[in-house]
């Protein structure tokens, strides 16, 4: 979870910008709406990834090396290419934070034991994930096109896409279990517990290989797994949160 939320900052960043760029030529009024509260909560998410970083470097880890990194890699991109790319990487990572999402808040012993304002903190995130998964998307649909040209354009992105950002969450992974005495106390032990809770059992990364590949699928759009169900758990949420603040404000 900590080797993700170093691509948060810069990541997010990378996605308000590519949304933003297309903004104006929105045709649909509901949509460019859509596109308004994706911005903003994409701004919230990277404010509170910024805050949560920088407790990883005050705990002796090397977030802010590593989120140096991201922010280089996002800003050649963004520099080096046509507008269109960075919408496409954001619809791909789109999709894989409404996959993370969907299995975060299906799964929520995956986090059993975690302090809550972390659990709390990630929750969110997850929720805000599923609720906005679809709007990059359509601003593509919508602002670049739908036939065989648009297809091939997201699949191929979606395909460099999976092949940088998974290795280097791994790489990050390394990196912080290197930094922390109980990682490197658990050593292969320990890595070998993390690579059998994700691909084998009960495997929560494997799980997703399904809805990853229905990315491929021509006609796919993301509100065809419709978890809408998960975003009742909203209203809820804001209370705890609001509980919570206020009992830290009263201590
Ligand atoms: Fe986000
Ligand atoms: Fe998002």
């Amino acid at each position: 979870m900590n080797a993700l939320s170093l691509f948060f900052p810069a990541g997010e960043r990378m996605f308000i910008d590519a949304v933003r760029a297309y903004r104006d030529e929105i045709p649909d009024p509901d949509l460019r709406k859509a596109a308004t509260a994706f911005i903003g909560q994409e701004a919230m998410h990277s404010r509170e990834h910024i805050e949560y970083n920088q407790l990883m470097d005050a705990a002796g880890l090397p977030a802010s090396e590593l989120d140096a990194q991201v922010w280089a890699h996002t800003e050649y991109v963004k520099k080096h290419s046509s507008k269109v790319t960075p919408l496409l990487m954001t619809i791909a990572l789109e999709h894989f934070t409404a996959l993370m999402g969907d299995t975060l808040l299906r799964h929520p012993e995956q986090m059993a034991g975690s302090q809550e304002d972390y659990e709390r903190m990630w929750r969110w995130h997850a929720l805000e994930e599923v609720e906005h998964k679809a709007v990059a998307f359509d601003v593509y649909e919508k602002c670049v096109g739908r036939g065989p040209k648009a297809y091939a354009m997201r699949s191929a992105i979606m395909l460099t896409t999976t092949a940088t950002f998974w290795p280097h969450v791994m790489m990050f992974y390394r990196r912080l279990a290197a930094a922390d005495p109980a990682c490197r106390e658990a050593g292969w032990r320990g890595h070998l517990h993390l690579a059998n809770f994700m691909l084998g059992k009960p495997g929560y990364l494997r799980r997703l290989l399904p809805e990853y590949l229905a990315y491929f699928r021509y006609s796919f759009h993301p509100w065809q797994q419709n978890n809408a169900d998960l975003l009742a758990e909203i209203d809820e949420l804001v209370d705890d949160a609001e509980a919570a603040y206020a009992e830290h404000k009263a201590a």
